[in-house]
């Protein structure tokens, strides 16, 4: 739960971002508190993704920055860098698993290439082998861990790819569209995930969805992001009641798409 006086996490800073002659960040600011579950909300194309990018450190802004305790991620030097970067992990919109890999050597995969961020030391193939087992039960795989990912549904490709961030434990997790492409039932398992896995790591995390459902089921502050800049930002209440225009129009319009796809 968060507290009266929120620690700032991650501090997005007047961030500027163009390709060629489309401006797609312009001066965005945004706060993330420790422990929160933070949904960024928008409509496609806006630079959600774009967003998610530049704060793992992927791609660096033209201008502002990305601070997180305090450190511009654009600019550390490298092993500090790279040391930070181990903190974060990303649900990438479409799982990217490895098609050759069983869907357990995907999950372990990151183990086999680097020593445990969290210990520095190498994991033997006896405690990685366990490490799997257990990613793989915190999302109701264990059975598949043998299966090549193209014998999995989507939603089970979608846990694998949960399972695969939940194995190195990290700190800051980031979603691209969990449940996007999801049938209601697999979408609400993906969110009871996001929560379990959230609470289980003690984790900060940043969602990025169009599933207006799924927002209200993970969120305890929502973002919505509008040509290039965070136009609101809010808790549960403010952000259902909120008088923006904008946010009005886009509550309304996600509701009438899922009464539309429930009938
Ligand atoms: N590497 C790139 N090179 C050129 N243009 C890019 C690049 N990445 C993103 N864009 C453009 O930036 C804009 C924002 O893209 P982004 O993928 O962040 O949108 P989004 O909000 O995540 O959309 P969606 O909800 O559909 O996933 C788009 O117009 C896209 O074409
Ligand atoms: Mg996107």
């Amino acid at each position: 739960m968060l507290g009266s006086e929120p620690e700032v996490l991650i501090d997005i800073q007047d961030l500027w971002k163009r390709y060629g002659k489309h401006e797609v960040l312009k001066g965005l600011n945004l706060q993330i508190y420790k422990g929160e579950t933070l949904v960024i909300l928008g409509r496609s194309g806006v630079g959600k993704s774009v967003l998610l990018r530049q704060i793992i450190g992927i791609e660096k802004p033209d201008k502002g920055a990305v601070l997180i305790e305090g450190k511009n991620i654009a600019t550390l030097p490298g092993a500090k860098r790279d040391r930070m970067l181990r903190r974060m992990g990303m649900l990438f919109q479409g799982a990217a698993l490895f098609d050759s890999l069983t869907v357990g050597q995907n999950v372990g995969f990151y183990l086999t290439q680097n020593p445990d961020p969290l210990t520095g030391k190498w994991v033997d193939k006896n405690a990685l082998k366990e490490r799997v087992g257990e990613a793989l039960s915190t999302v109701g795989l264990v059975e598949v861990g043998d299966k090549m990912p193209s014998e999995l549904s989507g939603g089970m490709r979608k846990r694998a790819g949960l399972a695969r961030l939940v194995l190195y434990r990290p700190e800051i997790l980031l979603y691209d569209e969990p449940t996007t492409g999801l049938d209601p039932v697999t979408a609400m398992q993906i969110n009871n995930m996001i929560n379990s896995i959230q609470a289980k790591l003690k984790a900060t995390s940043i969602v990025v969805t169009h599933d207006i459902k799924s927002a209200l089921s993970v969120g305890d502050r929502f973002a919505f992001h509008h040509e290039g800049k965070i136009l609101f930002v809010g808790n549960r209440e403010q952000f259902l009641s909120s008088k923006d225009p904008l946010v009005q129009a886009f509550l309304h319009e996600a509701a009438l798409t899922e009464e539309q796809l429930t009938r």
